[in-house]
């Protein structure tokens, strides 16, 4: 069977050509996915092809991403392929980290180790490569700062025109500034995230412009590979829990599919269970999760956090995330502005550091412990999405005590680690240090 896009609806299952322009259902609205027939493939050699390649110079071999490239058969040849050598990602052991969080061992999968500093560089990859197949000259996204940072630089790589929307003032300098040196043409429009997607879409359509928000089932199929690769990285050993941050729900999306995948390829024996975090004050799908099965989505109309990346009202691909999280057995948690900052600061001490939005992962960690949701003893892997230099502003501030909540609360800098302003004195200085 060829690769096709599916209908997610259950009831509908329409199916479309691969190459089709669409960003959803033309019969029902609904999310699409890529979908083809893994029956050909075998696990063990899977398993041993994905270890050749790691020692290979290829460059489809050394990226992260389409090293397992099997899981992704949605191109027909790869000379469409612009890699960076996204993904391979380490696996960090963070015992502070667990400490924190109540646990006896905790390992982080961070993302921020990706050519632009998050986790989209393992979708972007695909997405470019599917605009570049279908002979598009120019893409586009809203953003929360990361997706533009990534699609810029791979768009510009592989030669196409980016053209990015961003909340004006709502996203951090790190990431403007990627997207301004990558070459993207920036548009910061007096507006949130959600009403920036609707206005983009319109856009696309009207102007023939590659979309390349979460919504395009491209990327899903790249941040799969985070997933396989974690577990390549674990020797196909699944852990009981992956704990992510949720904002537009693409990420957690992909870590379901990848899962379903690799599980009824017989890769992987169990199926982890997702815990999905969100910040307080942008938490509809948590609240979501709260009411009846079969509810619908009620948007946050004025969705805040300080952790910009997941400042998103209105996520597009709930309905999947929604499948994904109760077929895993999982949850939804949420956790507050102080939670958020602690627990960054407290990724920091442990050598590792990331951007505020991963850091909802040890927050709500912390929590579900706490709660008993979480088993002392569980075996978790938590995905870190963005790297520590992507917003310095906010360390800064969390470290000199500065730092506001959306409120305008002052939240407590409980590990604050303030610099210290002194004059050039020898003597003074040492006698400070001792
Ligand atoms: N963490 C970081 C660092 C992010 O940048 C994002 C999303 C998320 C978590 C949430 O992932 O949307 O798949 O649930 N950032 C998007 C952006 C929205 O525009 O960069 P999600």
């Amino acid at each position: 069977m060829p690769a096709e896009l599916v209908c997610f609806e259950e009831r509908c299952r329409a199916r479309f050509p691969i190459t089709e322009v669409i960003y959803n259902c033309p019969r029902c609205g609904g999310l699409l996915e890529a979908s083809y027939s893994f029956d050909h493939l075998d696990a063990a050699a899977l398993k041993r092809t994905w270890r050749e390649r790691r020692m290979c110079n290829v460059p489809l071999d050394q990226s992260g991403v389409w090293r397992y490239r099997e899981m992704i058969p949605f191109l027909d040849d790869y000379s469409a392929v612009v890699t960076l050598r996204e993904g391979n990602t380490p696996l960090l052991p963070a015992p502070r980290a667990a400490e924190y969080a109540g646990l006896d061992r905790l390992v982080f999968k961070h993302q921020g180790f990706n050519p632009t500093g998050s986790f989209k560089d393992n979708g972007m990859t695909c997405g470019t490569a599917q605009a570049v197949r279908l002979g598009m000259k120019r893409v586009a996204c809203v953003s929360t700062g990361n997706t533009s940072a990534s699609m810029a630089a791979y768009a510009s790589a592989a030669g196409l025109q980016p053209i990015i929307f961003i909340p004006h003032g709502n996203i951090s300098y790190g990431k403007l500034a990627q997207a301004l040196e990558y070459g993207a043409r920036t548009f910061q429009v007096e507006a949130n995230f959600d009403q920036i997607l609707a206005l983009v879409r319109r856009l696309a359509e009207r102007l023939g412009i590659y979309l390349l928000n979460s919504i395009n089932p491209f990327r899903i199929e790249g941040q799969k590979s985070i997933i396989v690769e974690m577990m390549d990285q674990r020797d196909w050993d699944a852990p009981d829990w992956i704990v992510l941050p949720g904002g537009n729900l693409g990420n957690t999306s992909a870590f379901g599919k990848a899962l379903r995948e690799l599980h009824s390829l017989g890769l992987i024996r169990k199926m982890p269970r997702l815990a999905v975090i969100q910040a307080a004050g942008s938490a509809p799908f948590f609240d979501l999760m709260q009411r009846s099965p079969g509810a619908t989505l009620n948007p946050v109309i004025h969705p805040e956090t300080l952790a910009t990346a997941i400042k998103i009202g209105d996520p597009v691909s709930w309905p999947k995330a929604l499948h994904e999280v109760v077929s895993s057995g999982g949850c939804v948690d949420k956790v507050t502005e102080q939670e958020i900052a602690n627990a960054k600061a407290v990724i920091g001490m442990c050598g590792i550091g990331c951007e505020p939005a991963s850091a909802a992962t040890l927050a709500g960690l912390r929590k579900l412990t706490a709660e008993g949701k979480v088993e002392r003893d569980a075996d978790v892997v938590a995905v870190l999405t963005g790297n520590v230099l992507k917003d310095p502003d906010y360390i800064y501030r969390y470290h000199t005590g500065s730092l506001d909540a959306p409120d305008g609360s002052r939240l407590q800098s409980t590990f604050g680690n303030q610099p210290v302003v002194v004059e050039n004195d020898e003597d003074r200085i040492a006698a400070l240090i001792s």
